[in-house]
């Protein structure tokens, strides 16, 4: 069995490589974009890199050449001046999507997060949509995951819950009503593994989700508890935030925006959790915090 990833050093990249170098008889080709990405890559017999650039159709036929799966990774939530929602979101799921008519890849996955819609006035969630448009016309089986924000170490979601226990005091959004469905990146790879490994005749998109709802606040003081700190949580008015984020981003070209901001604050709901379906169990949420706390100490 051969899977070739794309975005392989993004910290789902990261966490899926380390999964899929201990199954047997899988190969495994990391396609990443650049030298120092390359050396970030879990070191494995069965986990070989390869420097793709999403203009150069070549460079993505040799990533892809013999693949049974793609699973398709890379796509970022917070532009910059060189990674915009087309470019990342939609220019490199296109041409992922026609290296793999190229090489009669038999199944592709992409990984799209739960409210992602071609028609959303979001950017964020309509580039996801239009991506996922992408893959499901491909003519290839296709299996698309809607995910929620997604906690392990190194995730951004993680980084951040991090700091804003670590000083002890934070200001959230809206004072972190919203209502989260954290998912476990370790869960994420299994079913991502499962579902490489698994047979592909159609095409599937399924809501993948943590097995607990919890507003952001409530996720800050849990962490709080486990490491014993008592954190302050204060709020920032949305519309206050929204607006200094149009004036920072646009004055830098990228970073947190009004868009990023809906995002973030969106109730993250969905109609069915695919777990049973695609075959995993989930961790409960204390356990996931545990374990992101753990890497850090
Ligand atoms: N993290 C979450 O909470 C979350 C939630 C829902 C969905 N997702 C989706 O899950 C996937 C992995 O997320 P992650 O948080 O692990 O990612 P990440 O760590 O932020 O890494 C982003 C990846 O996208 C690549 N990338 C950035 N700009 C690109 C461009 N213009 N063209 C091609 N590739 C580009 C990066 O490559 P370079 O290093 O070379 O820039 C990197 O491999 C993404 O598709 C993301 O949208 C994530």
């Amino acid at each position: 069995m051969k899977i070739s990833i794309t975005g392989a050093n993004s910290s789902v990249g990261i966490n899926l490589l380390s999964h899929l170098s201990q199954k047997d008889g899988i190969a495994t080709t990391a396609g990443v974009r650049s030298e120092s990405a390359f050396e970030s890559l879990p070191q494995s017999a069965s986990i070989k890199p390869a420097i793709i650039a999403y203009d150069d159709p070549e460079s993505l036929h040799q990533a892809l050449a013999g693949a049974d799966c793609l699973i398709h990774l890379a796509g970022i939530l917070i532009e910059n001046k060189n990674s915009t929602y087309a470019s990342a979101n939609v220019a490199a799921t296109a041409a992922a999507v026609k290296a793999a008519q190229d090489c009669n890849v038999k199944h592709i996955i992409f990984i799209s997060v739960v409210g992602a819609n071609a028609d959303s006035r979001n950017a964020y969630f309509r580039s996801k949509g239009v991506g996922e448009e992408l893959v499901l016309n491909s003519g290839i089986p296709a299996t698309v995951l809607r995910t929620p924000i997604l906690m392990g170490p190194g995730t951004a979601g993680a980084n951040s819950l991090i700091s804003a226990v670590s000083n002890g005091q934070t200001k959230v959004l809206g004072g972190g009503e919203y209502c989260m469905r954290p998912l476990d990146t370790d869960d994420l790879s299994q079913a991502l593994a499962k579902l490489a490994c698994g047979p592909a005749q159609d095409s599937h998109v399924y809501e993948l989700v943590g097995p607990e709802p919890i507003a952001y606040r409530d996720l800050i003081k849990k962490a709080g508890k486990l490491m014993e700190r008592e954190v302050e949580v204060g709020s920032v008015p949305i519309l206050m935030a929204k607006l200094g984020a149009a004036i920072t981003s646009t004055l830098k070209r990228g970073g947190i925006t009004p868009t990023v901001i809906d995002v973030i604050t969106l109730d993250e709901v969905v109609t069915e959790n695919a777990n049973e379906k695609i075959g995993i169990s989930l961790t409960s949420l204390e356990d996931t915090l545990k374990k992101i706390l753990a890497s850090e100490s």
